[in-house]
């Protein structure tokens, strides 16, 4: 099967979006996973490079998967990155709202398809937002975040 493109912030890479690469992976050929940047958007925590640092030692235990920036649209990140489909996860009801609507933008705009997997039940409740917010107050994050972003995110918050 082809390349698909699994698109986020990633920042910072979670749990959740470890086991969403995964599954995708065991269903298409190769996976790109794809940190969109936005320059215009300066709120985030860790630039580009660190996203896609972070992100490739936490999927390094997978083949076939590589890792990314793109700045712009996501139909452009696929069609740069040779993917014909999208690859989303969702957690829950809310997601779905969101994701259907950038499905159906997505495939207007070039024909580029968006299959969704289920995130796993235990990881479900994980987001970025919360990941940095609980990171920032100094509680560990192990049981959010594969531990070298909990080191990432220790280094970035120091001891509080
Ligand atoms: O991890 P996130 O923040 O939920 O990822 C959202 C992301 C980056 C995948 C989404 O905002 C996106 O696709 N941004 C790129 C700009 C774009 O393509 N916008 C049109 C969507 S229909």
């Amino acid at each position: 099967m082809g390349t698909v493109l699994v698109p986020g912030s990633f920042d910072p890479i979670h749990l959740g979006h470890v086991d969403v690469v995964e599954q995708a992976r065991a269903v298409f050929g190769s996976v790109v996973v794809a940190v969109m940047h936005n320059p215009a958007k300066t709120s985030g925590l860790f630039e580009a490079d660190e996203r896609v640092a972070l992100a490739a030692q936490a999927l390094a235990h997978l083949d076939g998967v590589t890792v990314a920036s793109f700045t712009g649209l996501t139909v452009d990140a696929a069609a740069d990155a040779g993917a014909t489909v999208i690859v989303k996860g969702l957690r829950n009801a809310g997601d779905f709202e969101i994701e259907q609507q950038m499905a159906h933008n997505n495939a207007a705009l070039t024909g580029v398809r968006t299959v969704f997997v289920p995130c796993r039940a235990d990881l479900s409740h994980i987001s970025s937002r919360f990941v940095r917010e609980i990171a920032a107050s100094g509680r560990p994050v192990d049981h959010l975040v594969p531990s070298r972003i909990a080191e990432a995110l220790a280094g970035r918050f120091g001891d509080r």
